[in-house]
């Protein structure tokens, strides 16, 4: 049997859990204000932050990859761990680079273009949804991840399970019905700066579920199909979401500049404040804590450990941006938590093991 892994004694698998809840409050918040506390001509560049991420990510990952690197008994397998230390730092950047470019880093770049659109859609909803109602309407994640999960894991849920996705539905729709303003023009409250477009917040939240389900369970799939490292993996998952984060740069780029040259970064950076860093700082810890928690517990679980963090998310914006409580946004975000208390109050998930493979 695997020991459980710990940290300060604390199992990983509630640690993550908890953070992750803590972090998603704080990113819907910071990211909101970071957008709307800021006129339009001053406002920076989300597909900057997306990159900017992802680069973090990415160096935070390899540091830890590096670290934790170990040499196989098999000249020829990759991947492949044993307690065998690299005696010099060649031998451990040889060993790094044969994990993170083996044959099968290529299963990464699914889920890493998905990730970046998600990213991205995120600020489009942050800055057109008020921070509790995105909080909300996002937990529609949870049914597509579920969705996913059975189509592609093939989990079997049962049917209070399937019950409980159709009270989530009906629990976001409950709260979008109060937040969509008659005529479906803008909407805002509060130290609003930049005018926001719930029709359009609600869209981006729609496809920002569904890459969320489909690119978490993917991410599940190859890491929980081979050994592997954690670290590794993420290191390919960033290097893989660098060429589409910089797609949407180019393509916006309107100063004329050289890409590259000191007039492009500072256009690249106009606007970076610091909401900017800390909405970037607040989302690089999530996607490590993400990674972390699709290994040790799964992508439902998250979904359980996000509810968590609307409540607080509710409250905060409550205290911070002037949100009126209205009775359909209690009803509405009611029905979504005791659907997600519902759905994870069942006893255990049946997963018929091992997983499927993800052929190379
Ligand atoms: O909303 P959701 O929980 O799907 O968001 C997951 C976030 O975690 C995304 O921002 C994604 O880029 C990040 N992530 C990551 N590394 C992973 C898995 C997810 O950075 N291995």
């Amino acid at each position: 049997l695997q020991p459980i892994p710990r940290l300060w004694g604390i199992p990983l698998k509630y640690l993550s859990l908890v953070t992750l809840a803590v972090q998603n409050s704080l990113l819907t918040l910071i990211m909101h204000y970071s957008r709307i506390s800021t006129p339009p001509e001053r406002a920076y560049s989300a597909a900057t932050a997306v990159l900017l991420n992802e680069l973090f990510k990415g160096l935070i990952s390899l540091s830890v990859a590096f670290f934790r690197v170990e040499t196989t008994n098999e000249s020829d397998a990759y991947c492949s761990r044993t307690t065998n230390p690299p005696r010099t730092l060649t031998q451990r950047c040889r060993m790094l680079g044969k994990e993170v470019f083996a044959p099968d880093c290529w299963k990464l770049s699914i889920p890493a273009i998905l990730y970046v659109i998600q990213n991205n859609l995120q600020y489009v909803a942050a800055s057109n949804l008020d921070a509790a109602t995105f909080q909300v309407s996002y937990q529609m994640k949870i049914l597509t991840t579920a969705g996913f999960s059975v189509l592609l894991l093939r989990k079997k849920l049962s049917t209070t399970q399937w019950m409980a996705l159709l009270c989530l539905a009906i629990g976001v729709g409950v709260v979008q019905i109060q937040s969509l303003p008659v005529g479906g023009g803008t909407h805002s409250k509060g130290p609003v700066l930049n005018e926001m477009n719930s029709t359009k917040g609600f869209l981006a939240v729609f496809a920002a579920c569904f890459t969320s389900g489909l690119a978490g369970v993917y991410f599940e799939m190859v890491l929980k199909n081979s050994p592997c490292d954690l670290w590794v993996r993420n290191v390919q998952l960033s290097l893989f979401s660098l060429l589409p984060a910089l797609v949407p740069i180019l393509f916006n780029e309107r100063s004329g500049a050289v890409p590259g040259s000191a007039q492009w970064l500072s256009h690249l950076f106009h606007g970076f404040g610091v909401w900017a860093w800390t909405t970037v700082a607040v989302q690089v810890l999530g996607g490590l804590i993400t990674a972390l928690v699709i290994k040790y517990a799964d992508n439902i679980l998250k979904g359980f450990s996000t509810s968590l963090s609307i409540v607080i998310s509710f409250l905060a914006s409550v205290a911070l941006f002037d949100f009126q409580m209205s009775f359909t946004f209690l009803l509405g975000s009611g029905i979504v938590l005791v659907a997600t208390w519902l759905y994870n109050s069942q006893p255990k998930l049946r997963r018929p093991a091992p997983f499927p493979r993800v052929e190379s």
